[in-house]
């Protein structure tokens, strides 16, 4: 199988990294990370790219035009396909126009529900009785791409922030990857 040439943005702990780049060594995997881009200095997720020896870039986003740099070191590396895995920023339209090809996100709720961030407290104060994680489609607007896979979990009374996020976490863990397999079933490009 040939693999799709990967691009991972993160912005902090990486553990969605860490399940990719885990998953992707499996030869039946459909992508292979060939780049890491973070916008924060001290992501911790960059351990993960210097353990695994994965090329990174760290972009300072207070620049003008840092867009432009990320589409043209995307370019040289031949990336078909953007995972964003805690990149907590958000990419214009224009980005999303000139990329041209798949960019998927994880979110940390069921979609449509809770797009944005502060996602874990506005679940436990809205006493919401069933949370889980989605992969999606990045579009223009946020958290609103096409629906690939969504995974959920019933809530106990005994849960809070902390252990929503840890429940959540496993199950991204899972998710991200095998949306990627789906996705690789239904689409050439
Ligand atoms: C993940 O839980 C992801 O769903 C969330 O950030 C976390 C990153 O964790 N993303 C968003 O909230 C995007 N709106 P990680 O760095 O350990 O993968």
């Amino acid at each position: 199988m040939v693999k799709k040439r990967a691009c991972i943005f993160i912005s902090g702990k990486g553990s969605n990294l860490n399940s990719l780049i885990k998953r992707s060594r499996d030869n039946s995997f459909p992508i292979k990370i060939n780049l890491i881009i973070s916008n924060k200095v001290n992501a911790e997720g960059l351990n993960y790219a210097k353990k695994f020896s994965i090329p990174f870039i760290i972009i300072d986003t207070s620049k003008k035009n840092y867009e432009i740099k990320i589409l043209n070191e995307i370019s040289k590396r031949n990336i078909s396909i953007i995972c964003l895995a805690g990149y907590m920023k958000i990419l214009s339209k224009r980005f999303i126009r000139q990329f041209k090809r798949p960019i998927l996100n994880i979110h940390p709720s069921l979609l449509p529900k809770f797009k944005g961030i502060n996602t874990y407290k506005r679940i436990i104060e809205k006493k919401e009785r069933i949370t889980g994680c989605t992969v999606h489609f990045v579009n223009e607007y946020l958290d609103s791409g096409k629906i690939i896979l969504k995974k959920s979990f019933e809530i106990k009374d005994s849960d809070n922030e902390r252990s929503l996020k840890i429940k959540t976490q496993i199950m991204e863990h899972k998710s991200y990857p095998e949306a990627i397999i789906r996705l690789f079933k239904n689409i050439n490009f």
